[in-house]
Parts: structure tokens; C-alpha cells; sequence
């Protein structure tokens, strides 16, 4: 079949600043070259015709009655992308729509962001709109929270819209702004490595941590008159964290701390200190094993067998966890040495392998007259 554009975006990886996006914080995320691809061209019908590279699937949505899709298992997501676009004013029209998703499912890498994203990118691109992307992130955030039932923040969309070649993505989530720092990491590369553990109640227990958040900023906003937890200084909680029920003490904690370390994240990316972001690193691990509670012994043990390799500077976990990837920061020479160690320590430990990711940091969203 003939399409007219191949309209793209991306997945990511958080580099650091965890768990903190609905915190009102900064994230320091970074497109990557795995991407969502639509093909897509207008129909002059009333319905947009779906179809996928992964599956013979094939699916036709009436324009005029998108609110009957939330169930389906193949075309929900894009769908509620549709019935979104609509809702939001923009002009909706009849297409086309083949699907190729290369951003693996399920491995924390923002796969529905990038399906989020690309879809509404496309239906801009055919009905002629300029594509704002800080639009088109936050209407693909909303496609998540009522299509995904997952209440997140709104750092995978904007990264999957957003992203620059060669940058990360300094991201304000209470204002929703950015800055781009050149992403360098000298004589080391960002390795992403997938634990393979099988997905289970990553929805209800990110839900949860969230509402563990707004417990901690309710109990302190008063005392500290803050708008948010990211605005709390560590000085600050540290005065006050008596205050806290003990689980939600440990959450807010992560919070603060994690805001802390991407600021001196991000100072040490523009100096080149390496050394001290592979540290920050490790720190955010800890906390997201010790304090947050979402990693899990299989995202532990992928951390630690990175963390102990003679040439890696620092590894954490990425995205929301209880499975899904870590990123590493490996000397250039040694990456193949480090997934041949890494991956034999996981394998012994786990009882199955864990998978290593060649991606470069791309662009977010991408469009092309075919
Ligand atoms: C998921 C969510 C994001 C963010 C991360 C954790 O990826 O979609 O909004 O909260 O988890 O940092």
C-alpha cells in the first residue's frame, strides 16, 4: 500500500531524576533511536483503517464514534489518540495507518509514549496543522493515563516528542519547559540492558507510589508552603521528616534527594566529570531500591553486576522499574567485555538472560514526505 508520510517518535531512557516528574521536579531523559513509525495517508473516508507490522491484525475505527474502542486489544491506544485530537479541537480526518513499532514492549523503554506520540503527530501531519509538540506531548499523556489507566507525569511523551540528536533533555515538570545539554559522555557510552522480567502490576503499584507522593506533599505543604515535593529543599525535609508516617517518610525522601541529585547531574554532564555522574548514578539506584521500592531483585541484580564491572561508572535503573532496563555508563573499549560478563553474572543469578540494546540519542518526533 502507498502512504504519504512515515511520521515517527521515539522512545527513551531516563539518564536520571526518577520517579519525580509528577513531583513537580526536574528529569533528565533522552530520546533514543528505537522509534514508533506510522505510514499514514488521508482516505477520504470517515474511518481510519489500522494495520501493523507485528501482527496481521486489522482494525477499521468509525471517526464518529471513537468512544466505543477502550476495549479493544489491537487500535485502543490510537483510538483514544483520535478521540483525544478531537476533543481538543483539532481537525480529525479519515486515514490509512500502518504501525511499526520499534521500541521494545514492555521494557520500560516508552513504547505507548512513542505509539502516543507518532499516532498524533500523524493524524497533525494529514490534516495540515503545525505540529506543536508540547501539545501533542501532553495530549499523548492523556491518551496514558485514560487508555493505560496509568497515572504518570509527563516525562516519556515530552522526551518521545521532544528530543534532539545528541542531547538530553533537561525537563521543568511543574512548568513544562526545557533546556538541551549536549550529551557526552567521553571515552564511555550509555549501554541499556533489559532484565526480561515478565511485567506484572507495574500499573496499580506506580499508581500507588504517586499516591504516596500526594500523602507526603499534603502533610507538609502547610508547614512548608510549597507547591510541590521537588520544591522542598533537602535541608528542609530533613528538618521536617519527622512529621511523616514512616513508608510515606521513605518516598518523600527518595523525592527530595533525587531532585538533589539531578541538579548535580546535570553540572556534572556540562563539565565532563563522568566519574561523579556514574556516582549519582548508583546513588539513584539505591534509593529507587531502598526508599522507593520499585526495583525488584532482578533490576538489583543487572544494577549490581554493572555497577561491579571494572569499566562501568555507574548503572541504575530507568523508567518507572519493577522490570524493564538499567543504563550503564561503560568505557567505549570495554562494552563488549561488560555485556559478556554483565550478562553471564544476570543469567547464573536469575535463571534467564537479560538483553543489551544498541540505540543512539535521536531525534523525538520526525516526519517524512514519502
Ligand atoms: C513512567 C511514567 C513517567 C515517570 C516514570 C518514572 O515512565 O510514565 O511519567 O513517572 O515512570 O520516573
Amino acid at each position: 500500500m502507498n502512504y504519504d508520510y512515515k511520521v515517527s517518535a521515539a522512545g527513551r531512557v531516563n539518564i536520571i531524576g526518577e520517579h519525580i516528574d509528577y513531583c513537580g521536579g526536574k528529569v533528565f531523559p533522552a530520546a533514543l533511536s528505537l522509534t514508533n513509525d506510522v505510514y499514514v495517508k488521508a482516505n477520504g473516508t470517515n474511518k481510519i483503517n489500522l494495520s501493523w507490522t507485528t501482527t496481521d491484525f486489522k482494525v477499521s475505527l468509525d471517526i464518529n464514534e471513537l468512544e466505543k474502542y477502550a476495549d479493544l486489544k489491537y487500535g485502543n491506544y490510537q483510538a483514544g489518540c483520535a478521540l483525544i485530537w478531537k476533543n481538543a479541537g483539532h481537525k480529525l480526518l479519515g486515514c490509512d495507518m500502518l504501525q511499526d513499532c520499534k521500541v521494545p514492549f514492555g521494557s520500560g523503554l516508552s513504547s505507548s509514549a512513542a505509539i502516543e506520540v507518532s499516532t498524533l503527530a500523524a493524524l497533525a501531519t494529514i490534516a495540515g496543522e503545525k505540529i506543536d509538540k508540547k501539545e501533542i506531548a501532553l495530549l499523548a499523556q492523556k491518551a496514558e493515563r485514560e487508555y493505560a489507566k496509568v497515572n504518570c507525569g509527563i516525562m516519556d511523551q515530552y522526551a518521545s516528542a521532544n528530543g534532539l540528536k545528541n542531547h538530553a533533555i533537561l525537563l521543568d515538570c511543574k512548568n513544562i519547559t526545557h533546556e538541551f545539554v549536549p550529551f557526552n559522555l567521553g571515552d564511555y557510552e550509555l549501554v541499556i540492558s533489559n532484565c526480561n522480567k515478565p511485567h506484572s502490576l507495574v500499573t496499580s503499584k506506580y499508581n500507588e507510589r504517586r499516591s504516596e507522593t500526594e500523602e507526603a506533599l499534603k502533610i507538609l505543604q502547610p508547614v512548608l508552603n510549597v507547591d510541590c515535593l521537588a520544591e522542598i529543599s533537602v535541608e528542609k525535609f530533613e528538618e521536617n521528616k519527622r512529621l511523616l508516617p514512616e513508608v510515606i517518610a521513605k518516598r518523600a525522601e527518595h523525592v527530595v534527594y533525587e531532585c538533589d541529585r539531578v541538579k548535580k547531574s546535570v553540572e556534572a554532564m556540562k563539565s565532563g566529570n563522568i566519574e561523579l555522574l556514574g556516582k549519582l548514578l548508583n546513588q539513584s539506584h539505591a534509593s529507587l531500591r531502598d526508599e522507593y521500592e520499585v526495583t525488584g531483585k532482578e533490576l538489583d541484580v543487572l544494577a549490581e553486576a554493572a555497577q561491579n564491572f571494572d569499566g562501568c561508572l555507574g548503572s541504575r535503573m530507568t523508567g518507572a522499574g519493577f522490570g524493564g532496563c538499567t543504563i550503564s555508563i561503560v568505557k567505549k573499549n570495554k562494552v563488549a567485555e561488560f555485556k559478556k560478563v554483565v550478562g553471564e553474572k544476570y543469567a547464573r543469578e536469575i535463571g534467564y538472560d537479560c538483553s543489551f540494546y544498541e540505540a543512539e540519542i535521536a531525534d523525538g518526533i520526525t516526519i517524512e514526505k514519502l
